[in-house]
């Protein structure tokens, strides 16, 4: 039988199946963003609650977080650089950088 809740339950399945592979918590675990990173506190690198902050409503966040989770860089947060991370995929830097900017 069809019921409002079943409609539900299908679409948010669905919305589940939809979003990138793993993207989350346990992507930054598998790459190592853990060790300079956390959401709520500077450790080497910002907090990902100040990164979100810092970037909402901006269109472009995503491609330039992205493009910096790959390759790294400095300037933007303090003197200390970010490494290049070459084993993160283009796709895991996206789902990374979009995550990161939903951390509240
Ligand atoms: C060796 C320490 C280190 C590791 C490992 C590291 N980061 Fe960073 N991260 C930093 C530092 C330092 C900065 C600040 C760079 C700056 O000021 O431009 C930073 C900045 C960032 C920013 C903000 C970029 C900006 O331009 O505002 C994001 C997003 C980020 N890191 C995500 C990640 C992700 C995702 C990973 C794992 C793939 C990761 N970081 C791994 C040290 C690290």
């Amino acid at each position: 039988m069809i019921t409002t809740k079943s409609v539900l339950a299908a679409l948010s399945a669905a919305w589940l199946v939809a979003l990138p592979a793993q993207a989350s918590p346990e992507l930054a675990r598998k790459h190592i963003c853990m060790g300079c990173h956390a959401l709520d506190r500077k450790v080497v690198g910002p907090a990902w609650r100040d990164v979100a902050a810092r970037y909402s409503g901006q269109a472009d966040a995503v491609p330039r977080l992205a493009e910096k989770i790959q390759r790294g860089g400095k300037g933007v947060w303090g003197a200390v650089p970010m490494p290049a991370n070459p084993k993160v995929t283009p796709e895991d830097a996206r789902a990374l950088a979009i995550w990161i900017l939903m951390v509240k």
